[in-house]
């Protein structure tokens, strides 16, 4: 009976919030985005009626203990699998919604089919295994119930909360899309070469203001960046043979002796393990091809650049390095290019980090129940790749 009054009252308040976000006045509504907006608001509240608390709790009693238990028994040996799932949950909401559509795999013999994971944004999102993983641990004991798409949501949220992000209820009673969407991810996932404008652009069509944009791009604060993601802000920044004029000349030099020691990191472990008795001079192509696969830990990155942060964690240090030019992708740093983003980031600069975490996990609640397939739509699959 309390329960039910704490889930209730929680269920309200989750309702009034997101009837109304806070700051909503003190941010204009952009043109284009009133109309998505509106739609979308039908969207988000029409999850209401059939995505449900603890919908497994009679079909699969055990299943949110399960998520949670394999979730921290995979983080105790990689904590990595935080900024994975993250990642790996927005492509897979931001594309025809929440649905595991992400999860597919393509199908043998059919040269035909593309998959989503095959799109060029994919290309490098991890956590696909550990995903599996969970779901055949759920299969063995509730056979065809727990969806992909509720698997997927409820490990970000767990892996968000181990890596010390903040908790926030993940509704559930999703299904499982019966295909993937390999033109719409290629299309439609943001790049991050993007101009402000077409990252805003493309959120507000999914019913996510500049306030949820700005939250969720917070998710920067933990995780790797891949250098081939910033080789152009480097060294040719729109065709100009020259870097990106608005990175800090300090910071330039510190991002390119970064990802070159990462290259030759790489060169060095990959003499050692594989001998070559010709060990000819690595080709300029090579050269630039171990540039593109070496990455950056987020974190680590950011604090060495900017000494802004020790922690490094769901702290405010992303967005204390944007405030002082030093975000690693176009994308990023662009939140300082529009006056209403950059207001935020300073806002969420300026605190302990409290407004950045409850803002983050509301658009995560928001993210979370984006285009859901409920009901008799979709379906439950057995494996999440097929
Ligand atoms: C403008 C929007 C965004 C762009 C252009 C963008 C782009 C990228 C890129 C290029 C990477 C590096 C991937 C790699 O090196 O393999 C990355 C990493 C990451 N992104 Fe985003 N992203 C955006 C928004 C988001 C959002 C909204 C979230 C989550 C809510 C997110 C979560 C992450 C995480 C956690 C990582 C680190 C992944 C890892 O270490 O495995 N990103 N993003």
């Amino acid at each position: 009976m309390l329960n039910g009054w704490v889930v209730s009252v929680l269920f309200i308040t989750l309702l009034v919030s997101l009837c109304n976000p806070r700051g909503v006045s003190d941010i204009k509504t952009l043109h284009f985005s009133e109309t998505h907006t509106n739609t979308h608001t039908h969207t988000l509240f029409s999850f209401l009626s059939t995505l449900q608390y603890d919908f497994y709790r009679k079909s699969c009693p055990n299943a949110e203990n399960i998520v949670r238990s394999s979730v921290a028994n995979i983080y105790s040996h990689h904590q990595d699998i935080s900024a994975s799932l993250l990642r790996l949950f927005f492509h897979d909401c931001f594309i025809q919604g929440c649905d595991a559509s992400i999860l597919l795999d393509p199908i043998t013999g059919d040269a035909t089919y593309s998959t989503e994971k095959q799109a060029i944004p994919n290309l490098t999102l991890k956590g696909f295994h550990e995903i599996d993983q969970i779901k055949e641990e759920l299969e063995r004991v509730c056979p065809r119930v727990v969806s992909c798409a509720d698997i997927l949501s409820l490990a970000t949220r767990d892996a968000v909360v181990l890596a010390g992000g903040p908790f926030y209820p993940v509704f559930t009673g999703r299904r499982d899309s019966t295909r993937a969407y390999f033109e719409e991810a290629t299309a439609d996932m943001p790049r991050p070469d993007d101009s402000i404008n077409r990252t805003l652009y493309l959120f507000a069509t999914r019913g996510l203001d500049e306030r949820d944009m700005v939250s969720l791009l917070g998710a920067h604060n933990i995780g790797k960046i891949g250098c081939q993601f910033i080789l152009n802000r480097l060294y040719n920044f729109s065709g100009t043979n020259l870097p990106d004029p608005s990175i800090d000349p300090e910071f330039l030099n510190h991002m390119r002796s970064k990802c070159q020691e990462k290259e030759n990191n790489e060169n060095n472990n990959g003499s050692q393990d594989q001998m070559s008795p010709a060990s000819s001079p690595i080709s300029k192509e090579a050269s630039v091809e171990k540039l593109r696969r070496s990455t950056l830990d987020v974190s680590n990155f950011q604090e060495l650049s900017s000494a802004l942060s020790l922690e490094g964690g769901f702290d405010t240090h992303y967005y204390k390095s944007l405030l002082s030019g030093r975000g690693l992708l176009y994308a990023d740093q662009q939140l300082m290019a529009n006056e209403k983003t950059g207001r935020l980031v300073q806002g969420y600069a300026s605190d302990d980090g409290s407004t950045f975490r409850r803002d983050f996990a509301r658009a995560m609640v928001k993210l979370s129940v984006l285009d859901v397939l409920t009901g008799s739509q979709g379906q439950i699959r057995e494996r999440c790749g097929y």
